[in-house]
């Protein structure tokens, strides 16, 4: 699937609520999301990042090009995802995004989050994420907001072309 960049409008719209997840319309694109996070080394996806205006994200962690230190986790779809509750305590982190590519953001994201979550067969879940983890589940939970990485940047001198960020995290010869 083609991933949408910053740019487009559904990008920036407020994704709708799954009636029923069960829907062979949502499998597909819960099977969809899957490969494309996977095919564009990224560690998370969220449905309107393929013009699909409904709250459903995917998180995909592993090392990959684009992430080498991401944790390995099986791949997770969550439809109507909710925010039980968060910590106090937050964390800077590097972020990057299949829908602005080039740039990597330093974002505050809350280092625990309990979610719960709708999964492929319409069960609910509950789960508490932490840290990497976290991270993504906030970036991708913003997408289904209307909202990027970037505009969670609090330093204008916090958004940095991906090659910047590379001499940053992997200096040369290191
Ligand atoms: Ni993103």
């Amino acid at each position: 699937m083609e991933i949408l960049e910053l740019g487009h409008p559904v990008l920036r719209e407020k994704a709708r609520s799954i009636a029923d997840v069960r829907q062979p319309h949502i499998q597909q694109l819960i099977d969809s999301m899957l490969v494309t996070v996977r095919d564009a080394d990224g560690v998370g996806l969220a449905a309107p990042q393929i013009g699909e205006s409904l709250r459903l994200l995917v998180i995909a962690s592993r090392p990959n090009s684009r992430y080498p230190d991401a944790p390995m986790l099986e791949p997770t779809p969550m439809a109507n995802p909710r925010v039980l509750r968060h910590s106090e305590e937050r964390a800077f982190g590097w972020e990057g995004c299949l829908s602005v590519p080039g740039r990597r953001g330093w974002i505050p994201r809350y280092r625990e989050v309990e979610v719960e979550y709708l999964d492929r067969s319409g069960n609910l879940q509950c789960r508490v994420l932490r840290d990497f983890v976290a991270r993504i589940f906030q970036h991708e939970f913003d997408h289904l907001e209307g909202l990027v990485f970037l505009d969670r940047v609090q330093n204008p001198n916090d958004a940095i072309p991906e090659s910047e960020y590379w001499k940053k995290v992997k200096p040369l010869g290191a």
